[in-house]
């Protein structure tokens, strides 16, 4: 039998809306967030659950007739809450995930209470405002042209896809070619020389129709930075075709950073088209200490970036730049024949690949007025402080191989066998590691190796939590 207390359809709906119920739930989820806040500390980060126990907890049959609101959500909490990944942790290393603010988390819950569709100006006025003024801040802060378009997508993949469509029109455009009109069947189609990439961007090659097949791997230097004199020499082969050079401003192994200036400068000798993932690294940007690493950023074409890595506002949030605003608008824009034409505003589906969103600059707005710019790079230079001294630390424990010292806040490390397994036993103590419960890092494999990754994005990261890591690192070798 079903333990779920029904409520009659008409009177759930009731419920639903009127202001009374909608306070107790929103107290409620205040709450329950806050108590998750204060616990969140000393919560075993990785879940213990099983798959099989996690769905014997959460799939259960939809009712015909609702559960009390406040009862779903204490049920969620309390059901959801074993399986989750607590990356909020300032513990937590893996990939490269930001812990959130509280401010920013606060922004978004408004912006969901005010279910804002951030389309277009008409939608939301204010939302459309407070994307402009967003958008001009952060193209001040990563010292971008004041020129350049911009849009809030759902993140560094999205940023790629909005890029890499404009740049796709722009080179295309130059050599007679419609792409929106025509389709990619039958042009010029395009090449795109790159370093160290991620993933992300390889996909949106394929959404595009540009496809894997045009990418030219671009010889990189020891350092993992794409080596100039080869790009030179790969520009000079087929010039004739349209080509887009792709660099990363920050890699997620080693937080590398390409030779901005210096590819810039070649680009512009073959017209080639230059785009910028630094869906963390253009962070560095806000920085006095690492704005050194993105000297020439100005010069490329288009750049993309996550608010949800390094400003550590919720997901999904990500942001990207173009230069070349008309070939953007070109790409990305639809007639809309229902939408109501304000003369003089920016309406947000010009620029962005989605219709109907939310309003994800209101977080961002709040994040950075709270931050202010020296808070921004205070955020920048504590992770890449805290990243510095947990490596120092591992490097002090013995069979411990630091493979890549931060440039700013990533770096890899492996542990040595010595029976000289050092994949097997790299695998095994970061099992172990994970299994304390008491931090948390991601394997991959890099230059053939299996190793630890180490990536410090969370604000909540305290000096204190890089010594607590360290200990359960120790503790996890000798175990
Ligand atoms: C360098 C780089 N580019 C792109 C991405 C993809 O970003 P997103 O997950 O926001 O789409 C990541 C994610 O970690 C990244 O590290």
């Amino acid at each position: 039998m079903n333990s779920e207390r029904m409520v009659p359809p008409a009177k759930a709906i009731e419920a639903r809306t009127s202001v009374a119920e909608a306070s107790s739930e929103l107290r409620r989820a205040h709450e329950l967030a806050q108590d998750y806040l204060r616990r969140l500390d000393g919560l075993a980060i990785a879940t213990r659950l099983t798959p099989d126990e996690l769905r014997r907890s959460l799939d259960r049959p939809l009712t015909e007739e609702g559960v009390p609101a406040c009862q779903v959500l204490e049920e969620m909490a309390a059901e959801v809450e074993p399986g989750l990944l607590h990356s909020a942790n300032g513990r937590f290393f893996g990939w490269v995930i930001g812990g959130g603010t509280p401010t920013a988390a606060a922004a978004d819950w408004l912006a969901t209470v005010w279910n804002q569709n951030a389309a277009a100006y008409a939608c939301s006025p204010a939302a459309a405002t407070v994307e402009e003024t967003t958008g001009r801040w952060l193209k001040d802060l990563f010292g971008l042209p004041s020129e350049s378009s911009f849009a809030f997508v759902t993140g560094c993949q999205m940023a790629h896809v909005t890029a890499l469509a404009a740049a796709r029109h722009r080179m295309l455009a130059r050599a007679g070619w419609s792409v929106e009109r025509q389709g990619l069947a039958g042009s010029p189609g395009l090449r795109v020389l790159a370093g160290e990439h991620h993933e992300t961007l390889l996909r949106a090659l394929r959404l595009l129709g540009i496809g894997t097949d045009a990418v030219v791997q671009i010889d990189q230097k020891d350092d993992g930075t794409m080596n100039p004199a080869s790009l030179a020499r790969a520009l000079e082969r087929d010039a004739e075709k349209p080509t887009i050079v792709a660099l990363a401003a920050g890699d997620l192994n080693r937080g590398a950073f390409d030779p901005i200036a210096e590819v810039c400068d070649l680009a512009r000798r073959h017209q080639a088209w230059v785009h910028v993932d630094g869906a963390f690294g253009l962070w560095a940007a806000t920085s006095d200490r690492f704005r050194h690493l993105v000297h020439g950023l100005e010069q490329a074409d288009s750049w993309a970036t996550d608010a949800h890595k390094w400003l550590n506002v919720p997901y999904d949030s990500g942001l990207v730049f173009v230069r070349d605003r008309e070939a953007h608008r070109q790409a990305l824009s639809i007639p809309a024949a229902y939408g109501v034409d304000v003369p003089g505003v920016r309406d947000q589906f010009e620029w962005g690949p989605e219709w109907s969103r939310r309003a994800r600059g209101f977080a961002v707005y709040a994040a950075l007025r709270t931050l202010g710019r020296q808070g921004v790079a205070a955020l920048v230079d504590s992770c890449c402080d805290r990243a510095r001294d947990l490596v120092a630390g591992l490097e002090r424990l013995p069979g411990v191989e630091v493979l890549a010292r931060p440039i700013i806040n990533q770096g890899l490390v492996r542990f040595l066998d010595p029976a000289g397994d050092h994949d097997r036993h790299t695998e095994e103590v970061i099992e172990r590691i994970n299994a304390s419960g008491g931090a948390w890092f991601g394997p991959t494999t890099w230059e053939g190796m299996r190793v630890m990754r180490i990536s410090v994005s969370n604000a909540r990261t305290t000096e204190e939590d890089i010594e607590h890591t360290i200990a359960i690192v120790r503790a996890a070798l000798n175990s």
